[in-house]
């Protein structure tokens, strides 16, 4: 493996305003190579975050990333959404052009098999929507478990209240018996809870420096944030929007942005109150030994900097590009 090389993602998505962002970042990212984008239910339905993923990836002149449809709902409870949080398309108020680019015909599961296997010790997934389609690549092909390179997940709640119930974060409560699978797996996964990324808020003062660069992917960000704000103010007094997904995907090449520790966390399925919910073994009292690295700190303004900084370099590029 050259270490030089751009390291190779994999990202798992439900697009999603964040995970757009998650989206503009990853290609705006040196560091990184962005072979894929799989496509779960989650924020809005199957078909609507494969659209959505296609017309992120036009906007940012990205079509030659494959993006795949992967499962539409839970392995198990019913499939649920968050128009709420997303709006109806998932964009909040932005409206964008229909990409000509169409989704792979191949099923995401198998495309993360495929991928992961070819190179073993080489492939990174980033995993930021119900664990859906990694839950079930694991049951189809076991080996990925040793062939991964690392695994990011954003997803549960620690010590943080949850997003969706008073306990249980959105990714976790949709899909908890997949957050299990792959909590359990023994695959090298670091997770990043809602514990840090609600330290990341993004605000309209850093929306506006995007908006002084005069872009179609800063009215985007605009358009996709305003309603994504409206929504952190009126369900939970935020001022701005938390950037959940991008923060995991930084992760991948600014490890340093949190501060992790190995712990045991499992997730509880046994009762519609608790359903979803993350429980870490803080104080051993269970005695396993840890399956997850945790991130529990942040250090939240340097990455909304960096974020925004990689957005103004990216529309710099686009602009310089077509000028
Ligand atoms: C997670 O749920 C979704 O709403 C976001 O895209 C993020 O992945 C946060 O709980
Ligand atoms: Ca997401």
């Amino acid at each position: 493996m050259d270490t030089h090389a751009p390291r190779r993602i994999i990202l798992d998505t439900d697009p999603g305003i964040d995970d757009a962002l998650a989206i503009l970042l990853a290609l705006a990212s040196p560091e990184l190579s962005l072979e894929a984008i799989t496509v779960t239910g989650g924020n809005c339905s199957l078909a609507q975050g494969v659209d959505n993923a296609l017309r992120v990836l036009a906007l940012a002149h990205a079509t030659h990333v494959p993006v795949l449809a992967g499962l539409e709902t839970p392995l198990i409870r019913p499939p649920l959404t968050a128009p709420e949080t997303h709006g109806d398309t998932g964009l909040g108020y932005a409206r964008l052009e229909p990409s000509p680019q169409v989704a792979g015909s191949r099923h995401a599961v198998d495309l993360l098999i495929e991928q992961i296997m070819a190179a073993p010790g080489e492939m990174t997934l980033v995993a930021v929507a119900p664990l859906t389609n990694v839950a079930l690549a694991i049951r189809r092909e076991p080996r990925i478990v040793k062939a991964v390179r690392e695994v990011i997940i954003m997803g549960g709640a620690l010590l943080h209240q949850g997003n969706t119930t008073p306990v249980a974060e959105f990714n976790t409560y949709v899909d908890p018996h997949a957050a299990h699978i792959v909590y359990h797996s023994g695959m090298p996964i670091t997770l990043a809870p809602l514990d840090v990324t609600y330290q990341c808020v993004l605000t309209q003062r850093d929306v506006s420096r995007l908006l002084a660069l005069n872009s179609p992917i800063a009215q985007f960000i605009a358009d996709a944030t305003r309603f994504y704000m409206e929504f952190h103010d009126d369900y939970q007094g935020i001022q701005g929007c938390v950037i959940n997904d991008p923060l995991a995907l930084a992760l991948t090449f600014a490890p340093e942005l949190v501060t992790t520790r190995p712990l045991y966390v499992t997730v509880d399925l046994s009762s519609e109150l608790g359903m979803g919910q993350t429980i870490g073994d803080f104080y051993n009292a269970w005695q396993h030994s840890p399956n997850l690295r945790v991130a529990l700190q942040v250090r939240a303004r340097a990455f909304i900097d960096l974020f925004v900084t990689r957005m103004e370099a990216l529309i710099r590029s686009m602009n310089a590009a077509i000028s």
